[in-house]
């Protein structure tokens, strides 16, 4: 009980189960976007899986809307089809019947003011208590956000006279500075920043969070995060998958803006920040925020020294996608924060599709010893590494030097390695379970604030400029199944450093 008490006082957000089920009343959770495909795959399975854990608030109902014209009886058999086949051995026919029997559905046009009216209608007819909190989930359509919001504020759904009103956002949020500046004004005239919650999905993944444990709750690490003792910090995210279907969507997105923009200026946010003295919503973030104020702008010249972009062979003729497409579906590019932590640290980040092998990790390269006693004979050395994989397997792996037995003096790379599958018995989430209990929570320390979104749009936004320009690197072509383009390697050669290309070191 006190280590969960000190617990507790150090990570808030992780006392939310227990906390969650005294101070939240009734709950509506309203998904616009009802008959899509992230509501199906993840959503719904995941409200489903926080119910059968009784995580959800006593009492809950999920309104599905969208357009299409169905009844709860057949949205419901939609996803219970769905629902089995995502949540796999997690399914249980009696559990489903349960949780189906808070499911409604409701036709609902997002243009039309009428509908909007019917729908206010309707959740207060749900509704027996006036105090009941409310969850708009927007998983339409970007170009549907403002529409959305602006229906919300005319039809008085978003004032919290009585319950608390949230909403949230999936990415991505805008597609250039401009319109993510211009959505967070919308979003801004009907709701509250504290009412906006803003998701990454990333941010869900426990080895994400896991990383903020692993510098936070340790003091072992501390003394060593910094210029001192890291010579650089590469951050990789790589699929095996090519764009399939989503070519129509991927063709304008590319990889900056389906990644960079996103997920990997999170992860290199979280690796950087200073500790926020309180792990709460408005801390974090702003620690988080100044990491993004720090990072160095590129100019000119410097574009094409500091990032290069490559394409799949095979990707032109994906669905959806140009034949002369120049969108680029792998990138990795040097990046710089300027403070006194990580003074002369690159960061080097780097995501592509069709890639060797799935993985998503963040290594750590320590510098070399100052004097090398055993140099002779010695393989890697210099190669001390904390490899912090998110996943497909998630854990931890530090890689040392040691001595080859009856070997003289000769040292070899050995490693240790910390398994969540074997460290815990407890099953590993999917990210949209925390993210989803945190929203209904009100707790928004995991997700974007509206100064990150845009200040991460202004580190994109200059490089999407110059590929379209002459300050723009080749844009080269890989194999799918490779490791980005073969002068991806002289690329980061350059800098006098080595891509860790492994596939995931822990399975
Ligand atoms: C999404 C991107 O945000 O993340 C997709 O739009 C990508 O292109 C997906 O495939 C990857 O998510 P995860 O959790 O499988 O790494």
């Amino acid at each position: 009980m006190l280590l969960v008490g000190l617990y507790c006082r150090a990570f808030s957000h992780n006392c939310h189960y227990a906390e969650s089920l005294r101070r939240i009343m009734d709950q509506t959770i309203v998904i616009f976007g009802a008959s899509g495909d992230l509501t199906s795959r993840k959503l719904i399975p995941a409200l489903y899986e926080l119910s059968q854990k009784n995580r959800l608030p006593k009492n809950y109902r999920v309104v599905g809307v969208s357009r299409s014209p169905l009844t709860t009886e057949e949205w419901k058999q939609k996803l219970k089809t769905t629902t089995s086949e995502f949540s796999g051995s997690n399914f249980s026919p009696t559990g489903w019947s349960q949780f189906a029997n808070q499911l409604h559905y409701l036709a609902c046009d997002i243009d039309r003011s009428s509908d909007f009216r019917k729908l206010g209608d309707y959740l207060n007819e749900l509704e027996s208590d006036a105090s009941n909190g409310r969850l708009y989930y927007l998983a339409t359509l970007p170009h549907l956000y403002t529409q959305a919001v602006t229906q919300l504020g005319d039809h008085n759904m978003a004032a919290e006279e009585a319950g608390p009103r949230r909403v949230v956002i999936e990415k991505p949020f805008g597609t250039d500075l401009k319109s993510a500046h211009q959505l967070n004004q919308a979003l801004h005239s009907v709701f509250d920043e504290k009412q906006i919650f803003r998701i990454d999905h990333y941010l869900g993944k426990e080895t994400v969070q896991n990383l903020l444990v692993l510098r936070f709750a340790n003091s072992i690490f501390e003394p060593i995060w910094n210029r001192n003792y890291i010579d650089h910090v590469q951050i990789t995210v790589a699929e095996e998958l090519e764009v399939g279907r989503r070519g129509g969507y991927y063709d304008s997105a590319g990889v900056l803006r389906d990644f960079f923009q996103n997920h990997l200026l999170q992860l290199l946010t979280i690796t950087a920040m200073e500790a926020p003295p309180r792990f709460e919503a408005d801390l974090v973030r702003d620690e988080k925020v100044k990491v993004l104020r720090a990072i160095r702008p590129l100019h000119q010249q410097e574009f094409a020294r500091n990032t290069i972009r490559g394409q799949y062979a095979g990707y032109r003729h994906e669905p959806g996608v140009a034949r002369d497409s120049q969108t680029a579906t792998y990138a990795a590019i040097q990046l710089q924060v300027d403070n006194w932590r990580w003074n002369g640290v690159p960061f080097y980040l780097r995501s592509g599709k069709a890639m060797s092998c799935r993985t998503t990790q963040i290594v750590i390269h320590f510098r070399e010893p100052p004097h090398l006693l055993f140099g002779a004979g010695a393989t890697g050395i210099g190669e001390n590494r904390l490899v912090i994989q998110i996943q497909p397997a998630e854990g931890i792996q530090l890689h040392f030097q040691s001595k080859v037995p009856d070997g003289g003096m000769r040292s070899r790379l050995a490693s240790l390695d910390f398994r969540f599958q074997t460290g815990y018995t407890e099953q590993l989430p999917d990210a949209y379970q925390p993210l989803l209990l945190d929203a209904i929570n009100g707790d928004a320390s995991l997700f974007a604030r509206s100064d990150e979104v845009e200040l991460a749009w202004q580190i994109v936004d200059p490089i999407l400029y110059a590929w379209q320009n002459e300050q723009a690197p080749p844009l080269e072509f890989y194999e799918p199944g490779e490791w980005g383009p073969t002068n991806s390697h002289q690329w980061i050669q350059q800098f006098q450093r080595k891509w860790f290309d492994v596939c995931p070191v822990i399975h």
